[in-house]
């Protein structure tokens, strides 16, 4: 089984591309600063490639050089940008980085996979949104912005591909306990509701893989809170999230 994983070099990743290698497959990874995995001898078995998802041809080629006309079997975009915007207060280079990477890197991944897929009889795609990017709220931060348009492209990704046989797979985490968060959040992640490990947020993705899911929300407290939030009034939801925010910056 031949595996090729996006922003695999950290966080949850490496553990999806750490977690395939363990089970045989054969995993590359990418991102564009491979510097992190330098010197780890659990790594040794990676292929990696150093690879901007923003472009396009540089993710063409590192695919190809993988694949050496064997089938691609499953192509992971674990690629994103976050910034600290619970109290919308993003820079320019944040809002810039969240809309190329979590769009326009989206975009490329699922051309790109699907590319290399067409050939072949099926493959499938994965890219990791958010459980923010589910809530149906016009006054959500640009972060779960970019992540709904995510969900939404590949809905309209799974459509297309589906005379192909590849399929799709949308992952909608809650958060996640990675050494990304953590920065963000000066190592305090106290304040992160139904906060889960990276191991435990693999886990729940490999076997949505398996199954071909279409959509995973996990955790499942996460996705009902999501659920019973859809259902405000968005002015009663606004004041909830403006509340919300400010006792996450202390404020
Ligand atoms: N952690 C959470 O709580 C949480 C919750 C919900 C959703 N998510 C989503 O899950 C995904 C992974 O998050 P994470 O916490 O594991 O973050 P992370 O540790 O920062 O992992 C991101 C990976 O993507 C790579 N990457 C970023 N931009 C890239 C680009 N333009 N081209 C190629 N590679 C790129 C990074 O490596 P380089 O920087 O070296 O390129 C890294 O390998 C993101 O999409 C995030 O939005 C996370």
């Amino acid at each position: 089984m031949k595996v090729f994983i996006a922003g695999g070099t950290s966080g949850i990743g490496l553990a999806l591309a750490t977690g395939y290698l363990r089970q045989g497959a054969e995993v590359a990874v990418c991102g564009r600063n491979l510097s992190k995995l330098d010197d780890q001898h659990a790594y040794a078995a990676l292929a990696k490639f150093e690879a901007d998802v923003c472009d396009r041809n540089a993710l063409a080629d590192a695919v190809v050089a993988f694949c050496e006309d064997n089938a691609l079997d499953l192509f992971i975009n674990c690629t994103g940008s976050y910034a600290d915007d619970v109290a919308q207060r993003i820079s320019y280079e944040e809002a810039n980085a969240m809309l190329r990477i979590n769009m326009l890197g989206t975009i490329n991944c699922f051309e790109v996979a699907q590319e290399a897929m067409r050939g072949q009889s099926g493959g499938q795609i994965v890219t990791i949104a958010s459980v923010s990017g589910t809530l149906d709220f016009p006054h959500s931060s640009l972060y779960s912005k970019t992540k709904r348009a995510a969900i939404q492209v590949a809905d309209a990704y799974r459509r297309a591909l589906m005379p192909y046989g590849i399929t799709v797979t949308v992952v909608a985490p809650g958060y996640v306990d990675t050494l990304k968060l953590r920065e963000l959040n000066q190592q305090d992640l106290s304040k992160k509701p139904f906060l889960i490990s990276v191991e435990d947020a693999a886990q729940r993705i490999f076997k949505a893989i398996q199954q071909k899911k279409e959509i995973v929300i996990f955790p499942k407290r996460m996705k009902w809170l999501m659920g019973f939030l859809g259902l405000l009034p968005h002015v009663l939801l606004r004041n909830i999230m403006f509340r919300k925010a400010k006792w996450m910056k202390n404020d």
